[in-house]
């Protein structure tokens, strides 16, 4: 990938952590987006152990906030007019509602509105490096499994004292899901190509530590290691194999199904708006 520009969100945790290293291994330039200069700092420092030699570059966004969302958009375009591969890695697991200053429930915001849009912003980036074939450029998106969860339009950000992990966090990986399908679909012909990724359980990272109790030793006991778990994510990103192939849910690089509400495309076209409204796109 010597000559790429890659961007990733989520790099100083574990999954995120481990896909930057992947493609700065691969040769590519690595943005390494952290919520703060010491997060990103810190996330260059564990990839450098790992790849000695790596082509790294900051970038501070905290993906809770849209203007630092905006700043972080436009400081990368002042840097490069291409992107060759985005991956969206970033996530919360919160026992606690929280809302953001832009007045969105925390979980919604990071797991749903920061991939929203950071990647529109970073559509041009995205499309100009399409321009030039055979390969394309290239969106992966983490997302997860998500079941039979739907997502509720009366109440994306589960309001009314509704809130619980349980309850908010698995329709945010159906909503990946959904709007990864959205950007394959409006991106079609322009080169780039959306994809989402299913990790499985990733064993000691910091997102399900959070929340405690069962999901800590969870987590430990049967999740894979972060650089197994980069697997599909990496593949998606760098594969030759992978070239062309756009709007679909992977896990161990085998396509899965999207049941339910995910092969609903009014219900990609609902969240997109939603989205953008939240937003303020047209
Ligand atoms: N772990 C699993 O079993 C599992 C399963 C399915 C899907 N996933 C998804 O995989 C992704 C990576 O998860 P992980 O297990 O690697 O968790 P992790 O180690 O907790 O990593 C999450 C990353 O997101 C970053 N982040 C959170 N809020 C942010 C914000 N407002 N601004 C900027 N960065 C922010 C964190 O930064 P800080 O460290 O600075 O907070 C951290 O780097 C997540 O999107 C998650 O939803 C994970």
């Amino acid at each position: 990938m010597d000559g790429t520009v890659a961007l990733v969100t989520g790099a100083a945790g574990g999954l995120g952590g481990a896909v930057a290293s992947g493609l700065a291994r691969e040769g590519a330039l690595v943005v390494v987006a952290g919520r703060s200069t010491t997060r990103a700092s810190e996330a260059m420092a564990g990839i450098r152990r790992l790849v000695p030699g790596a082509k790294l570059e900051p970038l501070v966004c905290d993906l809770s906030d849209q203007s630092s969302i905006h700043a972080a958009a436009a400081d990368f375009l002042s840097r490069h007019d291409r992107l060759d591969v985005l991956v969206n890695a970033a996530g919360v697991f919160r026992k606690e509602r929280q809302v953001t200053r832009d007045g969105i429930e925390l979980t919604f915001a990071t797991n749903v509105m920061a991939y929203f849009l950071l990647t529109n912003l970073l559509l041009d980036a995205l499309t100009h490096r399409a321009a030039a074939p055979p390969s394309n450029s290239r969106i992966v998106n983490i997302a997860s499994r998500y079941g039979n969860v739907r997502l509720n339009f009366d109440d994306l950000q589960t309001a009314g004292g509704k809130y619980s992990y349980l309850r908010s966090t698995p329709p945010t990986m159906l909503a990946r899901v959904l709007l990864t399908q959205e950007f394959a679909e409006r991106l079609r012909g322009s080169g780039v190509v959306a994809n989402a990724a299913h990790p499985g359980l990733v064993k000691n990272t910091t997102l399900l530590q959070d929340v405690g109790g069962p999901f800590r030793w969870i987590t430990n006991t049967f999740g894979a290691p972060a650089e197994k778990a980069a697997d599909t994510p990496l593949w998606l990103a760098t594969s030759r194999e992978t070239t062309g192939v756009s709007g679909k849910l992977w896990a161990k690089r085998k396509e899965l199904p999207t049941p339910g509400m995910g092969s609903d495309p009014e219900a990609r076209k609902r969240l997109w708006d939603a989205c953008a409204h939240l937003a303020g796109m047209p």
